[in-house]
C-alpha cells in the first residue's frame, strides 16, 4: 500500500496557501474536528443536508446538499477544490468519492474505500472475517424474508440481531429471540434501511461481558505510518445508541492484546491517515470484532476531558500529517443529553447546575430542531476513578433540563 500523504505545509485561511477541508457531514464529532482544524488556521468547509448544521456553526463556509447524490457531492467538490474530505457520516455517495480520489482530485480521509467498505456491513464483516480473519459473531447476508429465516435457523441461531447492511445508530435493529419474530425483524429493517434494495445481515448474539471502542490513530512519523492506541472506552448502548461511555476500560492483558492486533489489522487494511473506532465485544479473555467507524467515534466524546488530546485532536492532527499523543490523563466518563420533546430551537435550563458538579463540563451542538430521542448535548467528567467519573457526568447531564424556546 502507498503511504498516505498529507499537505506538506499548513497556510492563511481565505489566500493562495490555505488548507481547505471538506467535512461530509456536520454533526457535533464533525464540530469538534472543525474546531481542532480552525486553530491550526484551516479553511473548513462543512456539509449536512440541513441547514446550520452543529460544524457549520463553526466553519469558514457552509454547504447544504443530498450528500448521497454524486452528481451534487462531484459539483460541490469542483467549485470547493478541497485539499482534505472528511466523511462525518455514512451515508454519503462513496463510489463518487472512490472516483474523486483515483483522479486526484482530493485525499479522502483515511481513503475513499475505506468509507465505501464501512458504509455497508456487508463490505466491512467480510473484509473483517473473511479476509482478515478476524474473530466476529457468526453472521449471513439475506435479501428476503424466506432468506433471512434459514439463516437464523442455520447460522447463528438464537437470539440474533437483524441489522439492515445500510444503516448506524441502531436504526432497523432488532433482537429476535425466537422464530416467530423473523417477519418482524424483516419489516422493521425494511423501514429503517437506507437503500431500496432490502438487505441485512443477521448475527449470532455475542453474551459479552463488556463492550469497547478502541480508538485507534494512523499518523505519519518522519514520512512512514505509525498507530496508536488510546486506552479502551468502555460503553453503555440502549437500542443501538450509547448513553454513557468512560475511559479506561479495565481489560485482561491477553484482552488487550488481542483488541490492539484486531484494531491494528482492521485499520491497515483499510489505510490512510487519522482516528478509528473499532467496536469490540469483550467476554473473559476472547475478543470478537463487531465494527469500526473511519473517523471519531461517539463513545469517544469522553475524551474531550480523559485525554492528553481528544479523539477530535488527534484526527486533525493524524489527517494533517502531524504528530499525536494518544495517551490518557485521567479517568473520565461521558453521559448524553436527549432533546427529550420535538420542537425547534430549544433553551437549556440547569447549565450553572450541572457545571457545578466537580469536574464537569459540557458541549450543547446547538442542532436546531430536537427530537424526543436526538442527542443535542453531552456531559463530560473526570473523576479519581471511573465510577466516580460515570456518577459526576450524569449528574450533570441530568442536571440540563431542554425546554421549549
Ligand atoms: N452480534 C451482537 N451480539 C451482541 N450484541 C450486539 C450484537 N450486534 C449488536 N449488538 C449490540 O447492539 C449495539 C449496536 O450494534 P451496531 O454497532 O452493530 O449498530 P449500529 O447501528 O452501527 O450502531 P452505531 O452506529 O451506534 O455504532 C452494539 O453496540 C451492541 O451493544
Ligand atoms: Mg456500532
Amino acid at each position: 500500500m502507498t503511504t498516505p500523504k498529507a499537505p506538506a505545509r499548513l497556510g492563511t485561511p481565505m489566500s493562495d496557501t490555505a488548507v481547505r477541508v471538506m467535512l461530509l457531514g456536520s454533526g457535533e464529532l464533525g464540530k469538534e474536528v472543525a474546531i481542532e482544524l480552525q486553530r491550526l488556521g484551516c479553511e473548513v468547509i462543512a456539509v449536512d443536508r440541513y441547514a446550520n448544521a452543529p460544524a457549520q456553526q463553526v466553519a469558514t463556509r457552509a454547504h447544504v446538499i443530498a450528500m448521497t447524490d454524486a452528481a451534487a457531492l462531484r459539483a460541490l467538490v469542483e467549485q470547493e477544490r478541497p485539499h482534505l474530505i472528511v466523511p462525518e457520516i455514512e451515508a454519503i455517495a462513496t463510489d463518487e468519492l472512490v472516483r474523486i480520489e483515483a483522479e486526484g482530485l482530493a485525499t479522502v480521509i483515511p481513503t475513499a474505500r475505506a468509507a465505501q467498505l464501512t458504509m455497508n456491513r456487508e463490505g466491512i464483516r467480510r473484509l473483517a472475517a473473511e479476509e482478515l480473519g478476524l474473530h466476529t459473531s457468526s453472521y449471513a447476508f439475506a435479501s428476503t424474508e424466506d432468506e433471512l429465516a434459514k439463516a437464523a435457523a442455520e447460522v447463528t441461531g438464537f437470539p440474533c440481531f437483524v441489522k439492515p447492511v445500510m444503516s448506524s445508530s441502531g436504526k432497523g435493529q432488532s433482537y429476535v429471540e425466537h422464530p416467530d419474530q423473523i417477519a418482524d425483524a424483516w419489516r422493521y429493517a425494511l423501514e429503517g434501511g437506507r437503500v431500496e434494495q432490502p438487505r441485512v445481515i443477521v448475527e449470532g448474539r455475542i453474551d459479552f461481558d463488556f463492550e469497547i471502542t478502541q480508538l485507534t490513530v494512523r499518523n505519519l512519523v518522519r514520512g512512514e505510518v505509525v498507530t496508536s492506541f488510546c486506552d479502551p472506552i468502555g460503553h453503555r448502548q440502549v437500542k443501538g445508541d450509547y448513553v454513557e461511555s468512560w475511559q479506561p476500560q479495565g481489560m485482561s492483558p491477553p484482552a488487550l492484546k488481542k483488541a490492539r492486533e484486531i484494531s491494528r489489522a482492521v485499520t491497515e487494511a483499510l489505510g490512510g491517515l487519522g482516528i478509528f473506532g473499532v467496536e469490540l465485544f469483550v467476554k473473559g479473555n476472547d475478543v470478537w470484532f463487531s465494527e469500526v467507524s473511519p473517523r471519531p467515534h461517539d463513545t469517544g466524546l469522553v475524551t474531550l476531558v480523559s485525554q492528553q488530546m481528544s479523539e477530535f485532536k488527534l484526527h486533525a492532527r493524524a489527517i494533517l500529517g502531524l504528530p499525536v499523543d494518544a495517551r490518557l490523563k485521567e479517568p473520565g466518563a461521558s453521559a448524553v443529553i436527549y432533546g427529550g420533546m420535538d420542537a425547534k430551537g430549544i433553551a437549556f435550563e440547569g447549565v450553572a447546575e450541572a457545571l457545578s458538579v466537580p469536574g464537569a463540563d459540557l458541549r450543547l451542538f446547538g442542532k436546531p430542531e430536537s427530537y424526543e430521542r436526538r442527542r443535542m448535548g453531552v456531559a463530560v467528567a473526570v473523576g479519581p476513578n471511573v465510577d466516580a467519573a460515570r456518577e459526576r457526568a450524569k449528574d450533570a447531564a441530568a442536571k440540563v433540563k431542554p425546554v421549549r424556546g
